[in-house]
């Protein structure tokens, strides 16, 4: 369904009128004749097609490398995008276009060969330093994981981010923003960013429901778009027509702690997980920079894909779900449910149509030991064969709560409420943890039913269960679980496989 929206593009201030739906990669390559962001995958992989959506908080604009082929026209509302032609300094009359310091560093390293990748690389580097205040080799490598090239074997790319790194050492100390324009990397017009998009005043009123986006007497079932990483992969095409809420227009985005339960808002993008625990630690793993600032936590809950890697990690920590129904008389009620309840089958749910996952909370861990593990065919980008989780609360040398749970062994996400269960009161020891583990080992088979498709056989997946739930305990009880019983613990057959 058609909406306009008013949004700065570069420099300019723009306006739209089109399918809320449509990609802002095909608004800027069919519309604006801006081609330098190019068209790869369409499907978040390769980073082709990366722009930099700036968002006002508070005196600022926050700016982040997103995929444009999986952003949605109506996200630009009140927004700064910037292409890579925004970020090409002003030519001098020539033959030789100016480049900045980021494309020159790629020329002088000759990283760009045919050169299709490049204008996604310079932009996932400009948010990179952007948004970081002290940048070092291992992070800055990190922010091209969703840039991939097929020409240079990245060796040149990695160089090109030492000189860039090298540079930015030099600079003088300042706010980032002013670094990255005395350094030449942005153009000057972007202090002017926040004044503007205030002065463009509020946004025109878009629909607040799920009915209203729909219209009156209309039959089409509005969609729910939260970071769109999902449902612009799936069937971009039908969502142009779809009446479509934004939930980016609810505020869903904050992480709060009350009364010792961390809340997540629906719509905290997965990046901003960085500094909550126990998720930072496994970031890097779940995606790339630019999908994870997109994709949100409520996102990939809802998705319900038996293998989301926050959905396992929630799960493990006895996660509830805050789900707000549509209003009846006004009021509109908040009912909690235990996230294991929330699945009831492949991409089935407990969730009524209208109805609105706003938060997920759990007990702050505190001391409690949890860790997470992923096996996939590549490390980034790519989502998991298996995963697990394990949360374990310990109390007088006993497992006062366990929580184990797991992805690609079931048509959902699972917990394995019999193995945690066998755990709950175990002795810790190291004669009576590893018993107890094996029984637990046992059980997670059980209750597991795998499938063979393209991530692995049926039978290699559940040797991939049980590696996994041991690598967990041999990181969390190394004494009780040194490596050499871990071997033994892996050693003997697994359910329907081989051993
Ligand atoms: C390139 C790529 C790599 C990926 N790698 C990983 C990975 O390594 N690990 C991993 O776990 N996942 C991975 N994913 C999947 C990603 O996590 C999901 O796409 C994401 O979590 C979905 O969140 P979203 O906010 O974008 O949801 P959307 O696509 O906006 O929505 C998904 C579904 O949920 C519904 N929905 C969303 N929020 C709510 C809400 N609050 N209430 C009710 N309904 C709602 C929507 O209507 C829609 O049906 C990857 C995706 C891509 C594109
Ligand atoms: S076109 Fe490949 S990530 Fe968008
Ligand atoms: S230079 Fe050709 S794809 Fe990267």
């Amino acid at each position: 369904m058609e909406r306009t929206v008013r949004f700065l593009l570069n420099g300019e201030v723009s306006q739209a009128t089109l399918p809320s739906g449509l990609a802002v990669l095909d608004l800027l390559r069919r519309e604006r004749r801006l081609p330098g962001t190019r068209e790869g995958c369409r499907e978040g992989d390769c980073g082709a097609c990366l722009v930099l959506l700036g968002e006002p908080q508070g005196a600022e604009v926050r700016y982040r490398p997103v995929n444009s082929c999986l952003l949605p026209l109506g996200e630009l509302e009140g927004r700064h995008l910037v292409t890579i032609e925004g970020l090409n300094p002003p030519s001098a009359p020539g033959p030789a276009p100016a480049l900045n310091p980021i494309q020159e560093s790629f020329v002088l390293e000759g990283a760009t060969q045919c050169g299709f990748c490049t204008p996604g690389f310079i932009v996932a580097l400009t948010g990179y330093f952007l948004g970081n205040a002290s940048p070092d080799p291992e992070s800055a490598e990190d922010a091209v994981a969703g840039n991939l090239c097929r020409c240079t074997g990245y060796a040149s790319i990695r160089r090109a981010i030492a000189r860039l790194l090298e540079q930015h050492r030099a600079l003088p100390a300042g706010p980032a923003l002013e670094r990255c324009v005395g350094w030449g990397i942005v153009q000057p017009w972007m202090r002017e960013a926040p004044a503007r998009l205030k002065a463009m005043g509020p946004a025109a009123p878009a629909p607040a429901s799920a009915a209203g986006a729909a219209g009156p007497g209309a039959t089409a079932v509005p969609v729910l778009v939260a970071g769109g990483t999902d449902l612009f992969v799936q069937r971009p095409e039908s969502l142009e027509d779809a009446p479509l809420v934004f939930l980016s227009e609810q505020d869903l985005g904050r992480t709060w702690v009350r009364d010792g339960r961390r809340y997540l808002g629906a719509m905290l993008p997965m990046e901003d997980l960085c500094g909550v625990p126990p998720f930072a630690d496994y970031l890097s793993c779940v995606a790339s920079g630019p999908v994870r600032h997109r994709a949100t936590v409520g996102g990939n809950l809802v998705n319900a894909s038996p293998i989301g890697d926050f959905t396992i990690m929630l799960l493990a920590l006895g996660a509830v779900l805050g789900i707000r129904g549509p209003a009846a008389a006004g009021i509109a009620a908040l009912r909690e449910l235990p996230l294991r309840d929330f699945y009831r089958g492949y991409k089935k749910l407990d969730l009524a149509e209208g109805e609105v996952v706003e938060w997920v909370a759990f007990a702050e861990p505190g001391d409690a030991g949890f860790h997470f593990e992923k096996v996939g065919r590549r490390r980034h980008l790519d989502i998991a064969s298996v995963n697990a989780a394990v949360f374990l609360r310990l109390d007088g040398g006993r497992i006062q709560e366990a929580r184990l749970a797991a992805g690609g062994v079931a048509p959902m996400p699972l917990l394995l409420a019999r193995a945690s269960e066998a755990l709950r009161g175990c002795q810790i020891d190291p004669q009576a943890l590893p018993q107890t583990l094996r029984r637990a080992l046992g059980l997670a088979q059980e209750e597991s039913v795998p499938i063979s498709d393209v991530r692995g056989s049926a039978s290699y997946k559940r040797r991939l269960l049980k590696h996994l739930l041991v690598a967990a305990f041999l990181r969390l009880q190394p004494r009780e679980i040194p490596e050499e019983t871990a071997l033994a613990l892996l050693d003997g057959p697994t359910a329907g496989g081989p051993a």
